[in-house]
């Protein structure tokens, strides 16, 4: 298995191409189940989960193609995506659990075919991550859903009806799943308490560009007007904000200057605000935004994760590898996953100062890190304890780079181009 070293204690200085967003491109292409037209998907990164969402789509029939990304650069593909014929309705097992997302074909196979068989997820590291709203907002819309053999059977012999449903909980996934179903309804669905993520704003638009009308965008209520067929459409993936968010945090760890191309301000919202309150200076620029210090000292802030607008679950182990080292304390708490401390023994074990009472992590900033053999159980989690073996004494390893993989294309480089010592260990 590969390894990460990484020597700490280089500033990071330069430049920094933010890649697409994993989780905006990963419902983007189960949109391709809806319709037998081509949809074409730029600036999606390249990525382990984007394969696996390529697999699982495949085995459904989809035809894909890929290509270099736009402008010929090297980042990110174009996607081809056609599904002439549905040619199975089952997502197994064996590709579900690698990866959840994968859940996110139950609401476009069983609009398009009447019929789906998705396997349940399974446990994961950050949470027990139940898909009762997906099968709830689907029941609402007229489907029969059973659980049998560790699976999803979902049927809706007449087609799902449009209907009005109420989330109990904010969900990505399920505001996501139930909009895409709803696309191909009869009639109206109105999802209120949906969720707001850019990543849901820009699943709105692609839908909107499949000739399907959504109303509410950005808001908490969705209303979409379903459709009998979609059209061909064109669509470019939105910059990932927590690719954004992390590089920001790994800059502002080693005190460095460094330029975030692509990188839009307006995405991090409450993470934004975050990083000015800790002393990090984030100024607009022609191509995206500059990031460094304000004044040489980070300083303690307390940080509670919240769905979109709120502070990003996804940025809280970076946020807290960054803390590790401010002036003060700072409290952090996880209101969405509830195993999401897995980083903090890891962190420890560099030196840092960590405390954890139930939901909340105090965080007494210490005055250094040592490197340390590392590894994580998430992909969050990971490149926290690579952010922190940035600014580290001497060499920091670590295992399991896969679930890096998952989620940061070439992170290695684009580190390296910026004057990191780090190296990818093969084997
Ligand atoms: C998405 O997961 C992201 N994944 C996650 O990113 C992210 O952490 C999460 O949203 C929250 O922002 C993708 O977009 C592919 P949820 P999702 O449904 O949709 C509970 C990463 O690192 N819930 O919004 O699965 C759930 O347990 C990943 O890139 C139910 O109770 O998250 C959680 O507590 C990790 N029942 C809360 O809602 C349900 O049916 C929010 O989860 C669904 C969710």
């Amino acid at each position: 298995m590969d390894r990460i070293r990484i020597r700490g204690g280089k500033q990071l200085n330069g430049t920094i191409r933010i890649s697409g967003s994993k989780n905006a491109s990963l419902p983007l292409m189960a949109t391709a189940l809806l319709s037998d037209q081509k949809f074409t998907l730029h600036n999606v990164p390249r990525l382990a989960d984007i394969t696996t969402m390529m697999v699982l789509l495949q085995q459904h029939g989809v035809e894909i193609n890929s290509a270099a990304g736009e402008n010929g650069h090297s980042h990110g593909t174009t996607l081809t995506l056609q599904t002439r014929k549905i040619t199975s309705t089952t997502a197994p097992y064996d590709i579900v659990r690698k990866m959840r997302a994968s859940v996110l074909v139950l609401g476009p196979l069983l609009a398009r075919e009447g019929q789906a068989k998705v396997s349940l997820p399974g446990g994961c590291a950050i949470g027990a991550r139940p898909v009762d709203l997906h099968i709830a907002g689907l029941k609402a819309m007229g489907a029969e859903i059973d659980i049998d053999g560790g699976y999803m059977i979902a049927k809706a012999p007449k087609g799902l009806k449009g209907a009005r449903y109420t989330f109990p909980k904010v969900s990505v996934g399920a505001t996501e799943n139930l909009m895409m179903a709803a696309a191909l309804a009869k009639g109206t669905t109105v999802l209120a308490n949906a969720a707001r993520e850019p990543e849901i704003i820009d699943l709105a638009q692609c839908l909107t560009s499949m000739g399907v009308t959504v109303e509410g965008i950005g808001t908490e209520t969705l209303t979409i007007h379903g459709v009998d067929r979609l059209k061909e459409a064109t669509h470019s993936v939105i910059p990932d904000r927590i690719e954004i968010g992390t590089y920001a945090m790994a800059v502002a760890m080693t005190a460095g200057d460094v330029e975030l191309v692509g990188g839009r301000l307006e995405l991090l919202e409450a993470a934004a605000q975050t990083l000015r309150s800790a002393g990090v200076s984030l100024e607009p620029t022609e191509k995206g935004f500059r990031v460094r210090r304000a004044n040489g000292q980070l300083h303690g802030v307390d940080v509670m994760t919240e769905p979109y607008p709120g502070f990003p679950t996804d940025l809280q182990a970076q946020m807290m590898a960054l803390m590790t080292r401010a002036d003060g304390a700072s409290m952090i708490t996880e209101t969405i996953f509830e195993s999401r401390f897995m980083h903090v023994p890891e962190l420890a074990r560099m030196g840092a100062n960590v405390v954890v009472h139930g939901e909340s992590a105090l965080v007494r900033g210490v005055s250094k890190l040592r490197g340390a053999e590392v590894m994580a159980t998430d992909l969050r989690a990971s490149v926290s304890l690579a952010i922190a073996g940035l600014a580290a004494e001497g060499d920091t390893t670590l295992h399991r780079v896969y679930h890096l993989d998952r989620g940061y294309e070439r992170l290695e480089e684009k580190l390296a181009a910026c004057g990191a010592d780090i190296e990818r260990l093969k084997g």
